[in-house]
């Protein structure tokens, strides 16, 4: 099949102009400038023209941290590979990065095995895993190597969650040393348990169990702290470190001095810690449940430093952390105790959306949208060019965006499988249109008319940022 899109602004991570693309089967294979002798050559050519007039072409985004069918809390988040990925697609995503568990006891094979049995046959777009190390020993520290080589380059790592994800410092030692010597990646979340377990014990011993007191018991100087203990951490052993949901500006503080002084140090955040506050979290009655994620949604003021972050490059890419939990049955296992409402937000199909209110309201350019959405992700994750890029061999893995269109979020028409939207009758500006994934279309009209099994596991390489 040979795809002609036509009449559209092409915008990669070096900035926007004017170009045809032309597909063929999977892959791009030529850009033109439109009314060129090669662009109506193609238009002949073409089995099927898209007319992109009045829209942004950009490549398909990349989200670098979702949890589907994730074991949480005593319960699991509620999409599957299955509709987690149509939702994806939906707003414009076209590759997930997901993350294979380690149980305690296990090892990291079988947890690989497992998110592999999970999303092998069922995805709509292309997916690769990162491995969660929750139990940090000599067998899983040697496995590391070959996880490597089975296209995982990076591992996530807990300072938070003890008794669950939790590592040790010295165990966090360990594995970022045995990273380095393998050129993986270190992702940490940087939140101090061990301080926060006290302070949540102490709230609830003081009777103060509503949602809000989540966000109290995990106070941004424990972030903070987290977060520069991680990154000398990492300057101690040479690790590579992607700080995973940076939330505040304390964190993001430390990153600045990391970078400033070239260290390998790298952090994403979320669009819920761009978009919503802890104002969420103090909903009346239990509402707030429906906000709680760790870290927690943060006070308005870090807004501002975090846009800031992206514009600076200080942080590098925004991810969904998508994580969702039903309100009903699930969110409400921690009625009357803030500590038992599983933790996440669910956003998968929504990202594209709200980082574009990012340019309508001034904050970062078209350019680092993508850049921050699709390029650097691609880059950072070992995928890059044949992901995140408008190019000659690159996939064509494409999306079609209306900046013009308005839409607005609301459980009653996302396509997440939650019983509720965290942005709920929020307007937006733009609108994804069409969505190609390697050549196929699988959104179109507002339709999924995609292939479940259509998307294949991504073998990712080292981080591309790395000196
Ligand atoms: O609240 C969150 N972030 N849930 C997902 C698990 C994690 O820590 O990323
Ligand atoms: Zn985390
Ligand atoms: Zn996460």
């Amino acid at each position: 099949m040979k795809t002609l899109i036509s009449g559209g602004t092409v915008i990669n991570a070096s900035g926007p102009f004017a170009a045809d693309v032309f597909v063929d089967g999977d892959i791009i294979v030529g850009l033109a400038a439109p009314g060129t002798t090669t662009s109506e050559l193609w238009r002949v050519g073409a089995d099927r023209v898209i007319d992109a007039a009045g829209q942004y072409v950009i490549p398909g985004a990349i989200d670098g941290h979702t949890h589907l069918e994730m074991p949480f809390g005593g319960t699991h988040s509620v999409d599957t590979f299955e509709t987690g990925t149509r939702a994806a697609a939906f707003g414009g995503t076209t590759t997930i990065i997901d993350f294979a568990i380690q149980s305690k006891g296990r090892s990291l094979r079988e947890g690989l095995d497992a998110w592999h049995a999970k999303a092998e046959g069922n995805c709509a777009i292309d997916y690769g895993f990162h491995m969660i190390v929750s139990d940090v020993n000599e067998a899983s520290l040697k496995e590391m190597d070959l996880v490597v080589d089975e296209g995982l380059s990076s591992f996530k790592l807990f300072m938070a969650y003890p008794g669950v994800f939790y590592s040790t410092d010295g165990e966090i030692t360990q594995a970022m040393q045995q990273a380095a010597s393998i050129g993986a990646t270190i992702m940490m979340h940087a939140e101090n348990g061990i301080a926060i377990d006290v302070l949540v014990a102490q709230a609830l011993a003081r009777g103060e169990g509503s949602p809000r007191f989540h966000g109290l018991t995990r106070p941004v100087a424990l972030e903070g702290e987290a977060t520069h203990r991680a990154i000398q951490l990492a300057l101690v052993t040479h690790a590579p470190l992607y700080i995973v949901h940076l939330s505040a500006a304390e964190a993001l503080d430390e990153v600045v001095e990391a970078r400033d002084r070239g260290q390998s140090v790298f952090a994403e955040t979320c669009p819920q810690y761009l978009f919503l506050s802890d104002a969420d979290l103090a909903r009346e009655g239990f509402e707030g449940a429906k906000y709680v994620c760790s870290p927690p949604l943060r006070p308005e003021r870090h807004h501002a430093d975090l846009w800031r972050g992206l514009r600076t490059d200080d942080l590098s890419i925004v991810s969904t952390d998508h994580c969702p939990f039903c309100f009903k049955e699930q969110k409400e296992l921690g009625l009357g105790d803030f500590s038992k409402i599983p933790n996440g937000i669910p956003g998968i199909e929504h990202r594209v959306d709200l980082i574009f209110q990012g340019v309508a309201m001034g904050e970062i350019s078209l350019a680092r949208w993508v850049d921050v959405t699709a390029t650097t992700p691609a880059r950072m994750f070992g995928l890059f060019p044949k992901k995140g890029l408008i190019a000659p061999g690159s996939d064509a893995d494409i999306v079609l965006y209306d900046p013009n269109a308005t839409h607005t979020f609301s459980v009653d028409t996302h396509h997440m499988n939650v019983d509720y939207s965290a942005y709920e009758g929020m307007t937006v500006k733009g609108a994804v249109k069409t969505v190609l994934s390697r050549g196929t279309v699988v959104i179109e009209n507002e339709q999924y008319v995609g292939r479940k099994g259509h998307g294949q596991f991504l073998r990712r390489g080292l981080n591309g940022f790395l000196r």
